[in-house]
């Protein structure tokens, strides 16, 4: 395995890449879906069952490591891959983005996010630096720089400060996160729904030459129209050797619209936290299991599919478990969603690398189609 961090491009159809980001704890086959493990674990799941899905790399959360167990408590126990049981690649969001969906009490300025914990109400400050020395503490091989993200509708004024703040965050970042040879530090585009300040955003960000590029302050708010015209316009300012992580997004379709726009990496709660509320994705679209409709539906989910979850139990069955709040429900659940998103991605890759994006997004979206809802 190298020791350096790379990304090579093996295959293109349209704007849509396929290729692999090679780094010392393992290869990132893209376009890849990254299952969200917040606190140290991909809820409900074990993790050698997230790779043998297909997940090469997992997604950790600075915000809620920090405040529990601790970013040193994790070093000193030998990073976060050491306890979760997960030598692969990790990824760490750098925990802006969480301080303004959960925490309490909260203050941004130059500095940083000054915020009360969720949990005791502590107090505690995120800036650039201590966000990038907690990412290092974790062990994380992708970091993501501090960035302020808006929520939308916003005003103009307010969407092109908090992206102008996010570019000097940017530059603090790279300072603090210097030369990790085989780790790589991400930028986060901002601008919401402004094209002008997308570009603008972009083009800082390249300037400052990092390892990738992430989009970020999509999907919180917009429709899906405005989150695909926003990838469109960032897509042909991002240099073409270098991953694009279009982040917490999405549903599928969202997936395979961002892909054949370019897009090369992904993360969201969605089928984990959909599955610990009986909801699951299939090849036939989204269905609800709390549905009476499935009481004594003796089908599995998908005989084709390989995973046990989807091929051996009854849909009876894992209706039951939801309605009855049985902790193996949520376990078959999210795992049959992860492996309907891995596979998604495993089709994904493979269209593209035989030219035939368009047709494999046709079939899928005949598929959903077919979704008894
Ligand atoms: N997760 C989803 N969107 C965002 C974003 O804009 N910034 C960060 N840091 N994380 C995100």
């Amino acid at each position: 395995m190298t020791d350096q961090f790379s990304f090579t491009v093996a295959a293109t159809d349209g704007p849509a890449r396929t290729g692999e980001i090679r780094m010392p704890r393992g290869v990132i086959r893209t376009p890849a879906f990254m299952p969200v493990g917040t606190a140290g674990t991909v809820k409900a799941m074990y993790p050698e069952q997230v790779k043998a899905l297909g997940a090469d790399v997992v997604l950790g959360n600075t915000y809620h490591l920090m405040l529990r167990p601790g970013a040193e408590r994790v070093a000193r126990l030998g990073g976060l891959h050491a306890m979760m049981q997960w030598p692969y690649p990790i990824l760490t969001d750098s925990g802006g983005f969480q301080v303004m969906s959960l925490a309490g009490l909260r203050k941004l300025d130059e500095t940083g996010v000054r915020f009360q914990s969720h949990l005791d109400g502590s107090t505690h400050l995120l800036s650039p630096e201590r966000s990038i020395e907690i990412q290092g503490l974790l062990g994380s091989d992708i970091q993501m720089q501090l960035d302020e993200c808006v929520r939308l509708p916003a005003p103009e004024s307010a969407i092109e400060s908090a992206m102008r703040l996010s570019l000097r965050w940017a530059e603090r970042c790279r300072i603090a996160f210097g030369e990790q040879p085989g780790k790589a530090m991400f930028g986060i585009v901002q601008g919401g729904d402004i094209p002008a300040l997308r570009v603008e955003s972009a083009r800082a960000l390249v300037d400052l030459d990092l390892k990738g590029y992430a989009v970020g302050g999509l999907a919180v708010g917009e429709p899906q129209a405005t989150m695909l015209a926003m990838i469109e316009t960032v897509e042909p300012h991002l240099p073409t050797h270098k991953p694009r992580y279009l982040m917490g997004v999405g549903t599928p379709d969202d997936i395979v619209q961002a892909v054949s726009r370019g897009i090369d990496m992904f993360d969201c709660v969605m089928p984990t936290r959909a599955g610990r509320h009986g909801m699951v994705y299939t090849r036939h679209g989204r269905l609800n299991l709390r549905n009476a409709r499935f009481s004594e539906d003796n089908a599995p989910l998908d005989p084709e599919s390989t995973c046990p979850a989807a091929n051996l139990y009854s849909k009876a069955y894992l209706h039951h478990l939801v309605r009855a709040g049985e902790i193996l429900g949520m376990m078959l659940l999210t795992w049959n969603n992860l492996s309907y998103y891995q596979d998604l991605m495993a089709g994904l890759r493979a269209a593209i690398a035989a030219g035939r994006l368009q047709d494999f997004i046709g079939e899928t979206h005949e598929g959903w189609r077919k979704a008894e809802r």
